[in-house]
């Protein structure tokens, strides 16, 4: 019999994070510095806050240092649960938002019958996370955190526009890899996952640093279906 993990299709899939939390381990709070102008992303979590009953449970796949998205939540009177595969960015999350509960886990762990079990939530954000996985993974990830809402839950989602699968980059001295759909791929992605598209929007963004190149950033604001 298959267990629920494998009916997400996880069972037949290797997991490869090879220098991925390295990466952030090394990169650490540059990476705040390198993408100083959050507007967008504040915008998207702002949307999912302003819907949420008092006391709700936010979860905030691939957190980073926590800012802005796990402070802006704690700071709206809502519950914020951070996941990040870096054990570096989970300790600077932990001293930027004290009132978070942060774990050191990979997304996948997240999924019906994995290791980590967190309940449920009202809303979940996953902002420039999911675009660290495989392509193969993305759809994974989504029906895990369609699985991870209440009915009718929100979800926040924003990926950098590009056609490219578990691609090396340069990235803020160190080496990432990372996926990306163009935009109307990207939207049959989600929906096809279960998720009503509220809203989207997008911006030009050159970050400041030299070695990561202006980039579209695209914002789904998006509500469980069924
Ligand atoms: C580009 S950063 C975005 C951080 C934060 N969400 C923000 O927007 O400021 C991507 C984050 O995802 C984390 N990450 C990468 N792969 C992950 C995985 N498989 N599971 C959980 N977190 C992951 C990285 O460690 C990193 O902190």
């Amino acid at each position: 019999m298959s267990s629920p993990a494998d009916e997400l299709g996880y069972g037949s899939i290797r997991l490869d994070r090879t220098g991925q939390a390295e990466a952030f381990d090394a990169i650490g709070d540059r990476y705040d510095e390198a993408f100083p102008h959050k507007e967008g992303q504040i915008a998207a979590a702002e949307w999912l806050i302003k819907s949420l009953p008092a006391d709700s449970r936010v979860l905030d796949l691939g957190c980073g240092s926590g800012l802005p998205t796990a402070r802006q939540v704690v700071e709206a009177g809502s519950q914020v649960v951070g996941v990040d595969l870096s054990a570096g960015m989970v300790a600077l999350a932990r001293q930027n938002v004290p009132a978070g509960d942060f774990r050191r886990a990979d997304i996948a762990d997240l999924r019906p019958g994995g290791p980590l079990d967190l309940g449920r939530f009202e809303a979940v954000t996953a902002f420039f996370s999911l675009l660290m996985l495989p392509r193969a993974e993305i759809p994974l990830a989504l029906r895990t955190i369609h699985h991870l809402l209440l009915p009718g839950g929100l979800f926040a989602l924003s990926m950098v526009e590009a056609d490219v699968d578990d691609f090396s980059i340069p990235f803020i001295g160190n080496t990432i890899r990372v996926s990306g759909y163009l935009r109307d791929e990207l939207r049959e992605v989600v929906e096809a996952a279960g998720f009503e598209i509220a809203e989207e929007s997008s911006f030009t963004y050159a970050p400041a640093t030299a070695d990561v190149p202006p980039e579209v950033q695209i914002f789904l604001r998006c509500r469980r279906q069924d």
